[in-house]
């Protein structure tokens, strides 16, 4: 019996329409392609790079996190976890989120797996995707990419300049310029109470000037009015009491000796009071990497700080810690308006061609061995026309190009094509592994010549350039 088609009287358009609707990303969310993937690569490297150098293991956790862990440790009253989170209630009834950001996570796993126990200070580096539910704009997405750094077990400002330091060599490996570093200590649990009250009662004064957030932060969150971009709140805040006025004997030491470290290392900083950053958990030093694009908006690569709490925070021994996470989604950015040369990822310097059904299942093989022996190959598998190939071949400056045709394929043998000289030769099928690799090493050794000559060739002309260009002023 024919099956009875599905749709309206007007020529069963709809059924059709919806079943090829084109989908999109999700708003906020983004595809990285191919052509994008170079500068990802060259940013992994330098990070992996800084990971080895300084002795950090790397850590992957899950997207998925309890709910809890955010809301404890990030802060509630934080926009992050207020206003960003994507949260859910699963199937079984657990309370999950997406994870905003990876301190809490580190904790969480650090604590999960008795790293307590290990020797001090623990350190982890991870990277990898973070969501929130922000307004999607230039630089900000819903899904982004971070990758960071934590330090957990000591209180040493050592540490704290240490992190500065890996940070600001990412960003000159990734030949990033003009990063600001903004600096600031907002004290710990001894100073800031008798801080905030100070604050509270000089802002409670000037409550009719703050913005609604504002208003409502005030008691809740004092120390985040000072981080407000509102026109009218950063006017009030200008003048209000300021955190390292007013930190204990301890944090005082602590900011003293973190910038005589940085100073020792000569890293170029800019004090800044108002400085507190969204995030609860950190004590002592907080800082932020800052740059401009062209057309002067600013935007932060990277931000971080001590946490001296957040370990307790999360049930476990008080300890300390600190670190930092860039946004590797705006790394990339700067790289490009920095015009940072991408990852170049390497070309084939043999083709392969085949011509014939036969010789195409032999290329599969031999396509293999080559492989195998370290050998990149390019090829177009899917062409049978040899002229398409040769041009394919053309196209990539390849050096040498192997052709399978019928009889070739009967007599397990293969044409190896030098493009440089422009003879060819048949060989036996198992002799081209050992004859591609050496006709590829004299190639590089040629090219390595020629490139030297060319060089020396430059130079000699170039202080012949400068010898005449000094007899000339001489003469004048
Ligand atoms: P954060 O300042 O919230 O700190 O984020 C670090 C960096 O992630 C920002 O400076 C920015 O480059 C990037 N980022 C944040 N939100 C977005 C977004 N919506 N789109 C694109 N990039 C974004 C933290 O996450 C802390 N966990 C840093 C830390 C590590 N503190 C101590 N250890």
């Amino acid at each position: 019996m024919p099956r009875k088609k599905a749709g309206n009287k007007q020529g069963k358009q709809e059924p059709q329409k919806k079943r090829n609707k084109r989908f999109q990303s999700v708003r906020g969310m983004r595809d990285i392609l191919p052509k994008e993937q170079p500068y990802w690569q060259k940013l992994r490297k330098v990070v992996e790079k800084i990971a080895i150098d300084y002795a950090y293991g790397r850590i992957d956790f899950p997207v998925l996190e309890d709910k809890e862990l955010f809301e404890r440790g990030t802060g509630k009253n934080t926009d992050i976890v207020d206003k960003e989170m994507y949260k859910f209630k699963t199937k079984g009834g657990a309370n999950v989120c997406l994870r905003p950001e990876g301190t809490p996570s580190v904790v969480r796993a650090y604590l999960q797996h008795g790293m307590a126990s290990q020797r001090k200070p623990v350190k982890l580096s991870y990277s990898g995707p973070m969501y929130r539910y922000d307004r999607p704009q230039e630089g900000r997405y819903r899904e982004f990419f971070q990758f960071g750094f934590e330090a957990i077990g000591e209180q040493d400002a050592i540490l704290d300049a240490q992190m500065i330091q890996m940070a600001t060599r990412i960003f000159k490996s990734l030949k990033i310029k003009n990063v600001a570093l903004h600096l600031n200590s907002i004290g710990c649990e001894e100073c800031r109470p008798s801080y905030n009250n100070l604050l509270i009662s000089y802002l409670n004064n000037r409550k009719k000037s703050l913005c609604m957030d504002c208003k409502k932060r005030l008691n809740k969150n004092p120390l985040r009015v000072l981080d407000c971009k509102e026109e009218k709140c950063t006017q009030v805040v200008g003048q209000a009491p300021q955190t390292v006025d007013h930190l204990c004997g301890d944090c005082k030491t602590h900011f003293t000796s973190l910038l005589e470290y940085l100073d020792e290392i000569q890293i170029v900083y800019s004090l800044r009071p108002q400085l507190v950053r969204g995030l609860d958990y950190y004590t002592k030093t907080v800082f932020e990497f800052f740059t401009e694009d062209d057309e002067g908006a600013q935007s932060a690569l990277g931000g971080g700080g001590r946490y001296d709490n957040l370990v307790g925070m999360l049930g476990g021994r008080e300890t300390p810690g600190v670190g930092f996470a860039c946004g590797m989604d705006r790394l990339v950015k700067a790289m490009k308006d920095n015009e940072t040369e991408p990852y170049l990822l390497p070309i084939p310097k043999v083709y392969l061609a085949q011509l014939g059904d036969s010789a195409k299942k032999k290329s599969l093989r031999i396509f293999e061995e080559l492989n195998k022996a370290g050998v990149m190959i390019a090829e177009s598998f899917g062409r049978g026309n040899l002229r398409t190939q040769l041009r394919q071949a053309n196209k990539i400056n390849a050096e040498i190009v192997l052709i399978i045709g019928q009889r070739e394929a009967l007599d397990d043998s293969v044409i190896l094509k030098d493009m440089n000289s422009g003879g060819q030769e048949t060989m036996p099928a198992e002799k081209i592994v050992k004859e591609v690799k050496k006709r590829l090493k004299k190639n590089a050794v040629l090219a390595k010549r020629i490139a030297k000559q060319k060089a020396e060739k430059e130079k000699k002309e170039l202080s012949k350039k400068k010898k005449a260009a000094k007899r000339k002023s001489k003469k004048k």
